[in-house]
């Protein structure tokens, strides 16, 4: 194992997040503990109201946390001004569930993409530099980058929109990227094109992904390593063979009996 393998580039301590008040409380992070490792794909599984998409958006800095601390490349982290939390968002991106939401209506496919190309500190390309990036971020996802300028992201179709997702990932090269959900919107064929390109970039650019899903069959075929979440709790978590194909806990269990399809694998 390489020191930078080591190193977890993103981790939490006992994190905790309530909503409402004492009348109302609902604990939908409960002191949870991770490592995540540079270029793993790591899986979070668990129903829904399992608390999935409420700690991903406390990894991402979108929602507050209520106790616990996050570590960011080793150092807690800190995002208590909006210039550290610029910084903060070079190294950590996401791809959400629905890519109709995903995207400021105003703006035309190139300036979704520019706006990417600047973040990443090339403003001073040329056009014709900034031209050839955005075309390659574009095939990366199979798009064509002529056929879409002037065009805006609700003129393409669900699938198209989450590739386009990908290629502004491609772009921003964080670090870190939550996918949060990012092929239940789209058809079969759509989403193992999406998983395949998600692979791709970690291939590529050794990039850590976190995939979050309630299909623990989608896990099994993306991932390396599994987080199994119950009421907010991590209640089984390790290589992905290892908690898939010997599952200990009875909610995993559970879950793995909801997919008939892949069941064979683990019979053997
Ligand atoms: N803004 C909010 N205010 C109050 N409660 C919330 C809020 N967001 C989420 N919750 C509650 O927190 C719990 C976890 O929700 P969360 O969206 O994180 O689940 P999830 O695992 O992502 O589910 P799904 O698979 O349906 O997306 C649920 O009980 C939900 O009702
Ligand atoms: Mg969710």
């Amino acid at each position: 194992m390489s020191d930078e393998k080591a190193l977890p580039c993103l981790s939490g301590k006992k994190l905790v997040k309530v909503f409402g008040n004492n009348k109302t409380k609902t604990v939908a992070v409960d002191h949870v503990d991770f490592e995540f490792h540079k270029g793993e794909v790591i899986s979070i599984v668990g129903e829904s109201g399992s608390g999935k998409t409420t700690l991903s958006k406390m990894l991402l800095g979108l929602s507050s946390v209520t106790e616990g601390e996050i570590y960011f490349d080793g150092k807690l982290r800190d995002i208590s001004s909006s210039k550290k939390r610029r910084e903060y968002w070079k190294g950590i991106q996401a791809v959400f569930q629905d890519p109709f939401a995903s995207y400021n209506i105003f703006y035309k496919i190139d300036s979704v993409l520019l706006d990417c190309i600047n973040m990443r500190g090339k403003k001073h390309l040329s056009k014709e530099e900034k031209n050839e990036l955005m075309t390659e971020a574009c095939s990366f996802v199979n798009l064509k980058f002529e056929e879409l300028t002037n065009k805006y992201p609700f003129e393409l179709s669900g699938g198209q929109m989450q590739r386009l997702m990908i290629a502004r990932v491609f772009l921003l090269k964080p670090q870190i990227l939550i996918a949060d959900e990012p092929t239940s919107m789209v058809d079969a064929c759509s989403r193992a094109t999406i998983l395949d390109m998600l692979l791709k970039l970690r291939n590529e650019n050794n990039m850590t992904i976190i995939f979050i899903t309630h299909d623990i069959g989608l896990a099994y075929y993306i991932s390396d390593v599994v987080y199994i979440m119950e009421h907010g709790k991590f209640v089984e978590h390790g290589a992905t063979d290892e908690v898939i194909l010997h599952p200990k806990e009875a909610y995993t269990k559970r879950l793995l009996s909801d997919v008939p399809r892949i069941s064979k694998k683990w019979e053997f």
